[in-house]
């Protein structure tokens, strides 16, 4: 059964543009809950930690710098069907095939660099939302 509650982050792009505001807004406006937010920087080692089920990907250098290279907020959300509701409202990974009225499609500038971050299960929203609260 599905579970009320996901993590995001909004990621070093969207805060060095600027971004916070409007993507929570975006957030709250959905209906979701803020149940617990921080702004913070990942380390280059916690990067490589939250990222590590991507460590064979040929993209994987490039996302932990990125990742580690400015602040970002982190956050858990609280809504029915949480996980699967906040994909919708983020899109796509690629911005490119991001719908009209999603926060990638609004902020998001490439594959790489896409402005948000949702869990993708219920299980890795508690194991993402406890790297970063606990
Ligand atoms: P997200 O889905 O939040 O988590 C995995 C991240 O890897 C993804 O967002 C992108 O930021 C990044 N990513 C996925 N595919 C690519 C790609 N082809 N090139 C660069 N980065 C990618």
């Amino acid at each position: 059964m599905a579970t009320n509650r996901t993590f995001t982050m909004i990621k070093p792009d969207a805060v060095e543009n600027g971004h916070i505001g409007g993507i929570l807004s975006m957030i709250t406006e959905a209906g979701f809950r803020i149940v617990s937010l921080k702004l913070t920087q990942l380390t280059t080692a916690d990067a490589k930690a939250f990222y590590a089920v991507h460590s064979e990907r040929p993209f994987y250098g490039e996302l932990v710098e990125f990742m580690s290279r400015g602040p970002i907020v982190a956050a858990i959300l609280e809504k029915d069907n949480a996980v699967e509701e906040f994909r919708k409202l983020i899109g796509a990974t690629n911005p490119a095939d991001a719908v009209e009225g999603t926060i990638r499609k609004k902020y998001a500038t490439s594959v790489g660099e896409n402005a948000v971050h949702g869990s993708d299960s219920d299980e890795n929203a508690k194991i993402e939302g406890d790297f970063f609260f606990n």
